[in-house]
């Protein structure tokens, strides 16, 4: 198992974060499954949008490396295959039709190698439908946290960085290393509303950013939260609602 995983909590996680599903509907929408195609969704979470895909006939597998999310995917749509395992390790040879990807490659350490494991688990002529974090994605509230650590003495703290937000000149280059064509691809902000109206800055890296605080009692990280949230509110709180200033990739690459 990757160093750079973190633990995930799949109750927090529909409870609080279920935008993340709901926005990849139309990323489904753009991969436009087929009946009896062979699909795999990378990162499947727990797995609300390989159901989703399931809908239109297709044949679904869902990976993620979260033991906890798996077991919660497996529970609620039985129906489907599900497995523990993750893009870095992942070795299947010409399987797919097509693999779906929402909200993972941000987190994928080596993306030059996950690139190429999508390749080869593709059959010739197959689809690589993916969304996630681009350059820029969550600057403000990065910098926020940055000078809230700088603030209270944690200087090494705000030097962590663990995800990977590529430009998009970055990212096609690497597929087409891989041999992909990229045949779509976009890099757009999409300004998402986080669940909780009061703390939802604070549940957000409380959910996806454990490892920022690494040594840090729970009281200092609170206060660290405290500050971080405060200080964005003249930045991406509008109307009584918290906006991460995500920014997203989009793309369709075919194995050609
Ligand atoms: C994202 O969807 O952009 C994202 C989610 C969690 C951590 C980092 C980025």
């Amino acid at each position: 198992m990757n160093e750079n995983k973190i633990k995930w909590n799949s109750s927090l996680y529909d409870d609080k974060h279920q935008f993340v599903s709901n926005f990849g509907e139309d990323l489904v929408t753009l991969l436009a499954p087929r009946k009896d195609e062979h699909i795999l969704d990378l990162g499947c979470g727990t797995g609300q949008l390989a159901a989703a895909i399931a809908a239109s006939g297709a044949l679904v597998e869902g990976i993620d490396h979260s033991e906890d999310m798996i077991n919660t995917a497996k529970e609620t749509y039985p129906e489907i295959s599900f497995l523990v395992e993750d893009a870095e390790s992942m070795n299947y040879k010409m399987k797919y039709d097509a693999i779906f990807s929402n909200a993972v490659f941000h987190w994928i350490t080596d993306p030059a190698k996950a690139a190429n494991n999508v390749y080869n688990a593709l059959k010739q002529g197959g689809r690589f439908v993916a969304e996630f974090g681009g350059k820029g994605n969550v600057d403000h509230m990065l910098n926020a946290l940055d000078k809230a650590f700088i603030a209270n003495g944690y200087t090494e703290n705000s030097n962590i960085r663990f995800w990977y937000f590529p430009s998009i000149g970055e990212f096609t280059s690497l597929l087409e290393k891989s041999g992909f064509r990229v045949i779509y691809a976009i890099h757009f902000d999409r300004p998402t509303e986080l669940t909780d109206k009061e703390n939802g800055v604070k549940d957000w890296f409380r959910m996806f950013g454990e490892k920022f605080f690494k040594g840090l009692s729970g009281h200092e990280i609170e206060d660290v939260l405290e500050k971080t949230q405060n200080s964005l509110k003249d930045k991406i709180f509008r109307d009584g609602k918290w906006l991460a200033d995500y920014v997203r990739i989009r793309i369709v690459a075919i194995k050609s």
